[in-house]
């Protein structure tokens, strides 16, 4: 269970380290810009899980579920932000996502399914299985539809 949950940690870590800060601020395009925010505030969400399940930060079980809570509603917001093929130089999105919407769509379901089945958070020794609930969903998504 242990080493299961350190490689939930290290996966998130590469998910929400290697994020492109740069091309965040570098988009001019509002609709880009928008639909990096949406995920910035999802990835904020999972740092935020991952620094208490580390003991980096100290645990809250209101920030956590706060947390858990934003991925889903952030999530759900994710078709509507990225229905519309707009692009920008900056911009990790890849064509492949107006091709195969549905499952696009499906994939951003499927975060939000899996936050909102996440128990509400009550020790700091849940979070773990809560980011390994959710963050599977992250990486389903990027490898086939963000630059690497
Ligand atoms: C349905 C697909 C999908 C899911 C699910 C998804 N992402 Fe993303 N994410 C993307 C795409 C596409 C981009 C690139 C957007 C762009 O650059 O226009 C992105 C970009 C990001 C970024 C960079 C934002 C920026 O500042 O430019 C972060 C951070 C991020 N995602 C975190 C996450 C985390 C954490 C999860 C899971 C809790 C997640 N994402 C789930 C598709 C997804």
């Amino acid at each position: 269970m242990k080493s299961a949950r350190i490689l939930a940690l290290a996966t998130l870590a590469s998910i929400t380290m290697a994020s492109g800060l740069a091309a965040h601020t570098d988009a001019t395009n509002p609709a880009v810009i928008k639909r990096m925010e949406v995920m910035k505030a999802i990835g904020g969400s999972m740092k935020t899980l991952a620094g208490m399940a580390k003991g980096e930060m100290a645990f809250e079980a209101e920030k956590a579920n706060a947390a858990v809570a934003t991925i889903a509603e952030q999530g759900m917001m994710v078709p509507a932000v990225f229905e519309a093929n707009e692009t920008d130089p900056a911009t990790e999105a890849l064509p492949a996502i107006w091709e195969n919407w549905d499952d696009f769509a499906k994939k951003a379901d499927d975060m939000v399914m899996a936050a909102k089945g996440v128990a509400e958070i009550t020790e700091q020794g849940a979070i773990g299985a809560a980011l390994g609930q959710i963050g599977g969903t992250c990486k389903a998504c990027h490898d086939d539809y963000r630059k690497k």
